[in-house]
């Protein structure tokens, strides 16, 4: 079996390698839902359908297209993942994190993941961008179940998911660019129901920031795979009970086009600075 999974996770890498032609991400960017603006933004653009790659599921959710597109962001080679897989859709942990693994064999070192998430502290106003700072997996599932993937610790080391200096990075970007970047801590749910307000009482307590239904199963295999990580959620939403109106996921879709620009600001930033090698 884990030969088996490294193989496919292999063959998606060889074909997405092929693909690119020589060129050679260093950064490697996963995009939320309603995020993908940030995409229009690479330059040099190369765009492989997930309906090519050898083993990648599609992506079902709406405002998820499925593609990888490799090209330059801030003078820099970078391959996003626009519309990734959630486990609420389906699929099982191994599809969903199928694309990290892929990059981790494409050699890339550095993981930017973005998401939507429902605010849950009460001083984040809506829209705002969060630098995520810690997350609790409350999906109750992990991607590193089962036969170790060569490459990949059983018991990967969890202290510090989110790399503390590219999180200075960010925050100085965002400093730079005068853009309002709250920082604070992402529960991960199975979903795909918004949350009650209890569970969302319940969150608030626990610790939780914000509230989302992805990120975490990538984070963890990008841990167990030594790559560093910097995390950036969209609050697009108050979470429920604390929002005085029903969640709407066109809602989420719109508002996270309103902080798309700043977030494209902050990526960019980060990953420039990462190519002058800091
Ligand atoms: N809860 C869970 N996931 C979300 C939310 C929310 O309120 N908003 C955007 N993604």
């Amino acid at each position: 079996m884990g030969r088996a999974k490294q193989s496919s996770a292999r063959r998606s890498a060889d074909f997405v390698a092929e693909r690119l032609a020589g060129f050679e991400p260093r950064v490697a960017i996963v995009l939320g839902s309603g995020l993908g603006a940030l995409a229009d933004a690479v330059e040099h653009p190369v765009v492989i359908p997930y309906a090519e790659v050898p083993e990648m599921p599609e992506a079902t959710v709406y405002g998820h297209a499925g593609e990888f597109i490799a090209g330059e962001l801030g003078g820099v080679q970078v391959l996003l993942q626009k519309g990734r897989l959630h486990l609420y859709e389906g699929h099982d942990p191994d599809a969903v994190v199928l694309a990290v693994r892929s990059f981790a064999e494409l050699g890339i070192e550095t993981l930017i993941v973005t998401n939507a998430a429902g605010g849950i502290n009460r001083t984040f106003p809506v829209p705002a961008l969060m630098l995520i700072a810690d997350h609790i997996n409350l999906m109750f599932r992990s991607p590193l179940t089962g036969l170790v993937w060569p490459g990949e610790e059983r018991f990967p080391d969890m202290s510090s998911p989110y790399e503390p200096a590219l999180r200075t990075m960010a925050e100085r970007v965002a400093l730079e660019s005068g853009i309002l970047l709250h920082e604070g801590v992402y529960a991960g749910v199975l979903g795909p129901n918004f949350e009650t307000p209890a569970e969302v009482r319940m969150l608030e307590r626990l610790g939780a920031d914000a509230v989302g239904m992805s990120t975490v199963p990538e984070v963890i295999v990008a841990r167990a795979r030594g790559m560093r990580v910097l995390g950036i959620s969209i609050i697009t939403n108050l979470a429920a009970g604390i929002s005085p109106t029903p969640l709407d996921h066109d809602e989420v879709m719109e508002a996270g086009k309103a902080v798309a620009h700043d977030l494209e600001v902050l990526v960019r930033g980060v990953v420039s600075q990462i190519g002058t090698g800091a």
